[in-house]
Order: structure tokens, then C-alpha cells, then sequence
């Protein structure tokens, strides 16, 4: 069985997804642990299932690294086998890339390497774009550019608003993100920080 923590700074739609999908007795992996940068809305989620959770908050700390070290630590305490970033709008210090990297994975708002970064729905919006999607990658050093794992597009529509394009891109998130955790548990999916080699497009 998987063992996976989930990192949240949201309101934690697309965990509460995975959470659901984890509750099934037939899925290979658990989630053991929720952490936070701050004292998400999300984390009630973890309350709603009796899953533990941390928080790590951004303010309290005076370099992203020293953030980063504590949230090092606290991940060490639960020894999860696959960290996931649901919705955790922080840059990771490269220290703690490093430290879990390949078995640290992302879900993004948008087809990458298409508007990588905090607004990805705002950014699709605002250049133009009919059509943008969703994401899930490996994180690297980078801002969103490691290897992409699953990836799906999804149309803008005339007259779409930040939240209606994001209440749409995140049913799909939630579909790739959980079939790709499905997929890493059942070793079908061989995690790997090497970019470009799992991209579904490269074929
Ligand atoms: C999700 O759409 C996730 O992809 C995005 O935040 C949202 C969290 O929603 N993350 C990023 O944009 C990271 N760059 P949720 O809190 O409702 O699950």
C-alpha cells in the first residue's frame, strides 16, 4: 500500500476528491497525513476522515528554506512514500526537492509547459487562449517544469471567469491526479526526475 501526504494551502476540493477515492477499500494507496502552510480551510477535511495533520506556516518562518527544513521535518515523522502537492500555492527550497524528489508529485490549472505558476487559470484567460487543461508532474527545481505525468485539455469558453474555468479544469485535475496515484501504487507508473521522458506527447 502507497503511503502518501497531501500538501494543501486551499480549500482542498481536489483532496477532498482524493480522500474520497481513498476511502474505497480497493484503492492501492492511503493517505496517512495533510499538511498546510497555513490554517487552510482544507484541513477540515482532514478533521471530516480522522486523518492527522500539520501545519507549517509560511509567516512564521524568516527564509523559505528554514520553512522549508521545518516541513522537511514533519514529512520525515510520517515517512510517506509519495508526497502530493494539492493545491500548495508555495515554491519548495531546492533542499527539499531534493530530499523526496521523484516521489514528489503536482497537480496544475493549466497544460504545461503552458502558464506555469500561481494564476495559471488567469493567465490562460488573459492571453487569449480557447483552450488550456490540467496537469500532474513530478516537481523539480524549476516552476512547474518537471516531467509531466498525465495532462488533459479543456476549452475556454466565451465569457469564462477565473472561477468558472478553474471549477472546470478541477474535476479533470482531480480524475488525472487520482488515476496517476492509482497507477504509482500499482508500479505501472515508475516515478523518475529525468524531464521530458513520460510526457505523453513525446511519442
Ligand atoms: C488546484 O486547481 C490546483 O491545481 C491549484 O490550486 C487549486 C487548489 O484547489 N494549484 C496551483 O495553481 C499550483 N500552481 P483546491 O484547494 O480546491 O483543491
Amino acid at each position: 500500500m502507497l503511503t502518501v501526504a497531501v500538501l494543501i494551502s486551499g480549500t482542498g476540493s481536489n483532496l477532498r476528491a482524493l480522500l474520497d477515492a481513498a476511502a474505497d477499500p480497493g484503492f492501492p494507496a492511503r493517505i496517512i497525513v495533510i499538511g498546510a502552510d497555513r490554517e487552510a480551510d482544507g484541513l477540515f477535511h482532514a478533521e471530516a476522515f480522522g486523518i492527522p495533520s500539520f501545519v507549517v506556516p509560511w509567516d512564521a518562518f524568516e527564509s523559505r528554506e528554514a520553512w522549508g527544513a521545518e516541513l522537511d521535518a514533519q514529512l520525515k515523522v510520517w515517512q510517506p512514500d509519495l508526497v502530493v502537492l494539492s493545491g500548495l500555492m508555495r515554491l519548495l527550497p531546492q533542499t527539499l526537492v531534493a530530499e523526496w524528489a521523484p516521489n514528489i508529485i503536482n497537480t496544475h490549472p493549466a497544460y504545461l509547459p503552458a502558464f506555469p505558476g500561481a494564476h495559471g487559470v488567469r493567465d490562460a484567460l488573459a492571453a487569449g487562449a480557447t483552450q488550456t487543461g490540467a496537469s500532474v508532474i513530478v516537481v523539480d527545481d524549476g516552476v512547474d517544469s518537471g516531467p509531466i505525468l498525465a495532462q488533459e485539455h479543456v476549452a475556454v469558453h466565451p465569457g469564462d471567469t477565473e472561477t468558472s474555468l478553474h471549477e472546470r479544469i478541477k474535476p479533470v485535475e482531480r480524475r488525472l491526479l487520482i488515476d496517476v496515484i492509482r497507477r504509482i501504487a500499482g508500479g505501472e507508473l515508475v516515478l523518475s526526475a529525468r524531464a521530458g521522458s513520460t510526457r505523453p506527447d513525446s511519442h
